[in-house]
């Protein structure tokens, strides 16, 4: 189950929540014919459903690099921390214009990024060094390592 933490307007701030001695948010349930009861915030954060609402990427946002089928990085970073950790090494064998590649670093993951298409590569190498910092220097070769 994949869980997004509570922001600012979530029920945590809500005037019903109160923290409890340990500090955890609870609000008090009270039925009729029921003695009061608390229900608890999750401490993991809000419980995703199974479908996701993540906005497409708009024409003028900051994150459009004019790939053709680029996908929001807020999708691709969920995905990234919903099915791996820290150091864990992230693959996307389709990698497009490297949105898998920028979300993965940004998340302190290693990766690597594969695409058949020939422009790809100055694509990705330029999207990595302006948004992540990585590629100061590039090494072209065609052996594979040992
Ligand atoms: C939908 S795009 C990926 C876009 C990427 N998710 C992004 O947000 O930047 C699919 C990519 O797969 C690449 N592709 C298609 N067939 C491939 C193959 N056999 N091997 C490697 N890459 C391939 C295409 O060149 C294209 O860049």
């Amino acid at each position: 189950m994949i869980h997004r933490p509570y922001g600012d307007k979530s029920g945590k701030r809500d005037s019903h929540y109160k923290r409890d001695e340990d500090g955890r948010w609870f609000r008090w349930q009270k039925l009729r014919g029921k003695e009061p009861y608390k229900i608890y915030l999750s401490d993991k954060g809000r419980r995703l459903g199974e479908v996701w609402s993540i906005s497409h990427i708009n024409a003028s946002a900051k994150e459009r690099t004019g790939y053709p089928t680029q996908k929001p990085i807020s999708l691709y970073e969920r995905i990234i921390k919903a099915s791996s950790n820290e150091g864990d090494i992230v693959l996307d064998c389709f990698a497009g214009c490297a949105t898998t590649c920028v979300a993965a670093e940004r998340l302190n993951r290693q990766w690597v990024g594969i695409d058949i298409w020939d422009k790809a590569h100055d694509v990705v190498v330029d999207r990595l060094r302006k948004e992540v910092g990585v590629f100061g220097e590039v090494t072209y070769t065609q052996e594979l390592p040992d």
